[in-house]
C-alpha cells in the first residue's frame, strides 16, 4: 500500500479525534489525507448542503484508488461511465432523482415489508442453531441486497451475483489491489453490468411495477430498442442505486448491533422495551454514521466558516462530524438510546438528502425486533473483538463475531 493510502486508512479507522480538532480550530481545516477542506461543524455542513449551486456534487464519488490501464480497458467492455444521481447537479440531478423518488415512495417501501420480514426470519432462522455467528457475513451483508434487489425487480437468484459485483466495484475503486486482481475485479463488475443491462432491455419490452422499469421509463422515454448511450446511462444508475441501497444499510445494521452490544445495558433496554427500537436506530445512525461524508467542489469563490475558498476547491462534508458536534448535540460522544431526539445528518440534507432512509430504517427495525425477540441473550464474542473497516462512505465493522 502506498504512503498516501496508508495515511488515509489510519484516518478512516478513527476519524473522530480529527473531527474534534477541526471543530475546535477556527475556520476550515485542510486535510491532506482526504485532499480536501474538512467541513466539520453541524452548522457549516448544513450551510454547504443548502447551497448546491455553489457546492457542486460533481466530485462526490471520487475513488480512493484509480484502477490501472488494463483494468480500465476491461471496464470499457461493460455498461457504465455515466454520472450517478449523487454526483450530479441541477437539472441533470432532478432528471436522475425523479425515478428514484417514484420507486421509493412510502407505499413502495410498505409493499416490500412482507418480503423483508420473511427474509429477516429466514436469515435469522438459519443462524440460530449454531449458537454463535459472524453477523456481517451471515446477516448484515445479505438482507439489504435482497430487499433492494426485490424493489429493483431482480430475480432472487440473480441477487447474489449482482451484490457480489457491487462489492467488486467497491474494492476496485477503494482498495489497493494488485494489477491481476484489478483485472479480475473489473471482469466481475462488467459481468454485473451486463446482467443489469439485460434487465433494462427486458423491462423496455415488458415494463413492470419496479425500480428498473421506472429508471428505463424516465431516462429513455419512448419505445424502440435502447441505444448504446441509453444502456450505459441506465446501467450506471442501476449500479449506483444498488450500491447506495445495500452497502449503507449493511453498514448501519453492523454498527447498530455493535454499539448496542458494546453497551449491553442498552441492548437489554430494547429487549425489555421494544418501543425504544426506533430511538436506538436513530442514535446508532448519529453516533457512528455509515456515510461519514461526501465531497463537494466549489463552483465559484466562496467564504465558508471564515475561510475563503477559491473556485474548484474540494470540501469533505462530514456528516459524521456534524453528528458529534457539541454545539448541536449534548454529550455527543456518549451512545445513549434514551437521549432527547436529535436532528442528525446521517441521511444527509437538502436536494441530495437520502431517498432510501425509510427503507433502511425499516430493515433496521425488523432486524432489531426479530433479534431482541429471538436472541435476547446475544453478546459480542469476547475472544474476537470487532474491527472497523476503513471507509468514509460505508463505515461498519469488518466482522461482527457474536455468541448466544
Ligand atoms: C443506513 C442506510 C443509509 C444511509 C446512512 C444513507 C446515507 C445517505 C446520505 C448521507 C446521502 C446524501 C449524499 C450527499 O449529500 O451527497 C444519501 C443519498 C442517497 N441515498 Fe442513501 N443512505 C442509506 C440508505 C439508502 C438506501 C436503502 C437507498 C436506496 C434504496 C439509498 C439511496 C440513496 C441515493 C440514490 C442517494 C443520492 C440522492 C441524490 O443525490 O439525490 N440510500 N444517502
Amino acid at each position: 500500500m502506498d504512503e498516501r493510502l496508508a495515511a488515509l486508512r489510519a484516518w478512516q479507522l478513527d476519524p473522530y479525534p480529527h473531527y474534534r480538532r477541526a471543530r475546535e480550530t477556527a475556520g476550515l481545516t485542510f486535510v491532506p489525507e482526504l485532499d480536501a477542506w474538512l467541513v466539520s461543524r453541524a452548522q457549516d455542513v448544513r450551510e454547504v448542503l443548502r447551497w448546491p449551486a455553489e457546492f457542486s456534487s460533481a466530485n462526490a464519488l471520487t475513488p480512493d484508488v484509480m484502477p490501472g490501464r488494463d483494468a480500465l480497458a476491461v471496464l470499457a467492455t461493460g455498461f457504465g461511465g455515466y454520472r450517478a444521481v449523487v454526483a450530479s447537479d441541477g437539472d441533470a440531478h432532478r432528471r436522475l432523482r425523479a425515478p428514484v423518488n417514484r420507486g421509493l415512495t412510502a407505499a413502495q417501501v410498505a409493499s416490500s415489508l412482507p418480503y423483508a420480514t420473511q427474509r429477516v426470519a429466514a436469515l435469522l432462522g438459519g443462524l440460530l442453531p449454531a449458537g454463535r455467528g459472524e453477523l456481517m457475513r451471515d446477516y448484515a451483508r445479505r438482507l439489504p441486497g435482497q430487499v433492494i434487489g426485490r424493489l429493483l425487480g431482480l430475480e432472487p437468484a440473480d441477487v447474489p451475483a449482482v451484490v457480489a459485483g457491487s462489492y467488486r466495484a467497491e474494492s476496485l475503486l477503494f482498495q489497493p489491489l494488485d494489477p491481476e486482481e484489478q483485472i479480475r475485479a473489473a471482469q466481475d463488475v462488467v459481468a454485473m453490468q451486463h446482467l443489469l443491462d439485460s434487465y433494462a432491455r427486458a423491462r423496455r419490452r415488458d415494463p413492470r411495477a419496479d425500480l428498473i422499469s421506472e429508471t428505463v421509463y424516465a431516462l429513455a422515454p419512448g419505445a424502440g430498442e435502447l441505444s448504446r448511450e441509453q444502456r450505459n446511462e441506465i446501467a450506471s444508475q442501476l449500479q449506483n442505486l444498488l450500491a447506495a441501497g445495500h452497502f449503507t444499510t449493511s453498514a448501519l445494521l453492523g454498527t447498530t448491533l455493535l454499539h448496542l452490544l458494546r453497551h449491553r445495558e442498552q441492548w437489554q433496554l430494547i429487549v425489555e422495551r421494544p418501543g425504544l427500537i426506533p430511538a436506538a436506530i436513530e442514535e446508532a445512525a448519529r453516533y457512528d454514521s455509515p456515510v461519514q461524508g461526501f465531497r463537494r467542489i466549489t463552483t465559484r469563490p466562496v467564504m465558508l466558516a471564515g475561510t475563503e475558498l477559491p473556485a474548484g476547491a474540494s470540501v469533505f462534508v462530514a456528516f459524521g462530524s456534524a453528528n458529534r458536534d457539541e454545539h448541536a448535540v449534548k454529550d455527543p460522544d456518549v451512545f445513549d438510546i434514551t437521549r432527547e431526539p436529535v436532528r442528525h445528518l446521517a441521511f444527509g440534507y437538502g436536494v441530495h438528502g437520502c431517498p432510501g432512509h425509510q427503507l433502511a430504517e425499516e430493515q433496521l427495525r425488523l432486524t432489531l425486533e426479530a433479534f431482541t425477540a429471538r436472541l435476547p441473550q446475544l453478546r459480542l464474542d469476547p475472544a474476537r473483538p470487532a474491527r472497523m473497516r476503513p471507509s468514509m462512505i460505508h463505515r461498519s465493522p469488518a466482522e461482527l463475531h457474536t455468541v448466544w
